[in-house]
């Protein structure tokens, strides 16, 4: 089944649309290898008309490694791996923010794999970002000021406006405490091709480690501009049934929240990944 596999390149830096697999049949190894592959490559991979239920989805994920429930969001009922993100006119999503998921772990997650269950009539697209054309696009003379240095990265920080709100203590308070800060390389270098990436975002990254707060804010400033460059991004339009597996190594993704009041609901697997080097 592996060579009926392609990739259909989205945009320049990254993304491509799978063809010729069916998620509802196990992968063999071959296919398994090639999609692998094409992921590390791509960095975000795309699958059309793919109507898996939760077990699929499941069995997908767990392909490529374990499961991480998140700490913030409600599940599927009887699959606490699967995380329900929805969208309500009495509970609009918050997340507007370019950001890399989970960051604020030691080991964050190696991908996530995203399914729409509730598509609004129109709107609601995902953006992409290579964090490896953003290294690459930067000079020599800042990637030598970045090489070594380190950042931290807060669960709290993360979620400060849902904290803010009542009852965002109650909610998110054990979450808070069980995440204390952590701390990343600035750039790492990716275990399976070892391609060398940005590695700070928006919504978790708080300060550079070792240097002044003013340097540290103009820095990461730059560097999140950066990474937002459109030519290191990709945007992907959701279909009935779509779903998007993203590196969540070597990319930035932000939702595009233009289609309140209407409903939208995805279900997501996070997968665990290794401590960036
Ligand atoms: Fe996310």
């Amino acid at each position: 089944m592996s060579e009926r596999i392609a990739f259909h390149p989205t945009a320049g830096a990254i993304g491509a649309e799978v063809t010729g697999v069916d998620l509802r049949e196990p992968l063999d190894d071959a296919s398994f290898e090639r999609l692998r592959d094409g992921l590390v490559r791509h960095q975000v991979l795309f699958f059309r008309d793919q109507p898996i239920d939760p077990a699929a989805h499941l069995a997908f994920a767990r392909r490529f490694g374990e499961p991480v429930p998140h700490p913030a969001y409600p599940h599927v009922d009887g699959f606490p791996a699967i995380n329900v993100l929805e969208s309500t006119p009495g509970h609009p999503t918050k997340i507007d923010t370019w950001h890399t998921d989970m960051t604020f772990l030691a080991e964050p997650p190696l991908g996530s794999i995203l399914r729409v269950t509730v598509q609004p009539p129109s709107g609601g697209d995902t953006m992409f970002a290579s964090l490896s054309a953003a290294w690459d696009g930067l000079s020599g003379r800042m990637q030598r000021y970045l090489d070594g240095l380190h950042a931290w990265h807060s669960f709290a920080h993360g979620f400060r406006h849902s904290l803010a709100e009542p009852g965002g203590w109650e909610r998110l308070g054990d979450a808070v405490r069980a995440n204390p800060p952590v701390r990343h390389p600035v750039v790492r270098t990716h275990p399976h091709d070892g391609r060398r990436c940005l590695f700070v975002n928006r919504l978790f990254t708080t300060h550079l480690e070792g240097v002044r707060e003013a340097e540290s804010e103009a820095v990461l400033r730059f560097l999140f501009e950066h990474a937002e460059t459109a030519e290191f991004a990709c945007r992907f339009r959701w279909s009935r049934d779509a779903i998007a597996f993203w590196d969540n190594r070597s990319t930035l993704h932000r939702p595009v929240n233009d289609y309140f009041p209407a409903h939208r609901r995805l279900e997501r697997i996070t997968i665990a990944g290794d401590r960036p080097r």
